[in-house]
């Protein structure tokens, strides 16, 4: 029965292999639902950016079609972990959820333990997993993922440990089964990768070096999303304001946008993220004239240091990135920004760390995503000297924190009192009757509004601002 298949059945162009390792690894899936006389379910975990909920929603398709049921659980008959390695409290974490697993798969041994994404790049991740971890039975990295059915159906004929790690990205394989978790919005990669090498930052050597799809790809995926019903769509990039340099015919992230905004049936549009450094005057005006594109700009600062962003290898100043954000601001008044900070880079001082105060004072962000510097090996930034003391870094966090969070508490009701559009997501979770909806700004509101409004975009008048989201209620529909 299980024989090795004949080489020569089984095709060497993709998506089409992997089409035909989704049948094969079917087979085998519908023979195990036989002997266990249900349906098999899969678990899949997603830590990390926006880039790992993409993939992993390409791998819950990939996991339907082979056959299985997706299941919140993790006593599935598959656990998958799609992980992160941005910070080392990313990797930690699925160390010890990997304790967890191994109980759960000592009281069922035909559960199968899958890991995959960024950790899994980091040969010294894989070695130890191999040693301490024996029981994970599938292995692959960041730039392999669209192979699961290939790589699942040979390690159910070979049972033991497969581990497929690439070190870098061949082609990127287009049109195979995706599954949304939302069916109203939808992240589309427009690039993959990062040639950026921020001297703290590990993304590059995890998940490579920039790759831009091709338009004519991304607008056929779009269209098919809208013709299934997506009305917003994220265009997800390490780096979006650098697409498309490296194409055949290259063109500018700008000039996509535009594109973009021409499709009907998509209403809103986002991007992340974008590198102060690379972004120009023309995505400003695109931004602009093109009323689709959410006024909402993710814009990571760092650090508000000039030196610090010189050792961070960020490729501006301190008065350019506020430049930048005030010809922003001329361009589009209205527009929130959102940033990044870390906090206790190498040889921070509290001079730089005063800097960084400073433009987040300047700046007055809508919200900021803060961090402790997590040293990565590898990265430049791992070997320099006079690593900050852990006992300076906690307070700096603390009082970064809470100056983030005054100024957001003051910024985000800006618009109480206001009928905006509202894009109705999903049924609140803490009042009945209410459902919640996210502002063209990305901030969240509450309103009374019934289930069948969910994905369709309603004025809401926001009549009271509670902080960091509103109350309102629903003018028309
Ligand atoms: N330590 C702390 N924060 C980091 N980030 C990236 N690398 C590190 C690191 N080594 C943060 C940056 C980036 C965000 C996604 O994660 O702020 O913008
Ligand atoms: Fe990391 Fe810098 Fe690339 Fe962002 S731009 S992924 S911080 S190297």
């Amino acid at each position: 029965m299980n024989q090795i298949d004949n080489n020569n059945n089984i095709p060497t162009q993709e998506p089409q292999r992997q089409l035909y390792f989704i049948e094969k690894a079917g087979e085998l899936v519908r023979q195990m639902e036989g002997q266990k006389g249900r349906r098999l379910t899969a678990c899949i975990q997603t830590f990390g950016c926006q880039m790992n909920a993409r993939d992993s929603e390409k791998l819950l398709g990939i996991l339907e079609q082979v056959g299985f049921v997706e299941s919140e659980r993790e006593d599935a008959d598959l656990v998958l972990y799609n992980t992160c390695t941005v910070r080392d409290n990313a990797n930690q974490k699925v160390y010890g959820r990997l304790g967890y697993l191994n109980n759960l798969k000592k009281k069922n041994p035909d559960m199968l333990v899958a890991l995959c994404g960024c950790m899994m790049q980091e040969p010294e991740v894989v070695a130890k997993i191999k040693k301490s971890y024996p029981f994970v039975d599938l292995i692959f990295g960041t730039h392999n993922i669209f192979k699961l059915a290939e790589l699942l159906y040979e390690r159910l004929q070979r049972k033991k440990m497969v581990i497929d790690i690439w070190d870098a990205a061949e082609t990127i394989v287009e049109e195979l089964p995706v599954e949304r978790k939302y069916p109203f919005k939808s992240g589309v990669n427009i690039m993959f990768g990062c040639n950026n090498f921020c001297s703290y930052c590990i993304v590059p050597y995890v998940r490579g070096r920039e790759r831009s799809r091709r338009p004519e790809d991304i607008l056929a995926e779009i269209r098919r999303l809208a013709a299934d019903g997506v009305v917003e769509i994220m265009l997800l990039g390490q780096n979006v304001n650098s697409y498309g340099k490296n194409l055949e015919q290259p063109m500018t992230f700008a000039q996509l946008l535009r594109q973009v905004g021409e499709i009907e049936e998509i209403k809103r549009i986002r991007f992340m993220t974008s590198h102060p450094k690379d972004l120009s005057e023309e995505l400003i005006q695109a931004m602009k004239e093109t009323p689709k594109v959410c006024r909402h700009l993710h814009l990571p600062l760092q650090s508000g240091s000039t030196r610090i962003l010189q050792e961070m290898n960020r490729r501006y100043t301190k008065e350019q990135y506020l430049a930048l954000v005030d010809r922003i601001r001329q361009a589009i008044p209205e527009i929130s920004l959102t940033t990044d900070i870390i906090v206790g880079f190498p040889g921070e001082t509290e001079e730089d760390f005063a800097e960084t105060m400073d433009v987040v004072r300047q700046v007055r962000y809508d919200s900021a995503f803060t961090f402790i510097y997590s040293k990565r090996t590898g990265t430049p930034a791992a070997a320099m000297e006079h690593q900050v003391l852990q006992s300076a870094v906690k307070d700096r966090f603390a009082r970064l924190l809470r100056e983030v969070q005054t100024i957001s508490a003051e910024v985000c009701g800006r618009d109480a009192g206001t009928v905006q559009k509202v894009l109705a997501e999903s049924v609140d979770d803490h009042q009945e009757g209410f459902l919640t909806g996210r502002l063209d700004n990305n901030l969240i509101v509450h309103f009374p509004g019934t289930v069948d409004l969910i994905g369709s975009i309603v004025e809401v008048n926001l009549a009271e601002s509670k902080g960091f989201y509103y109350m309102g209620s629903m003018i028309r529909s």
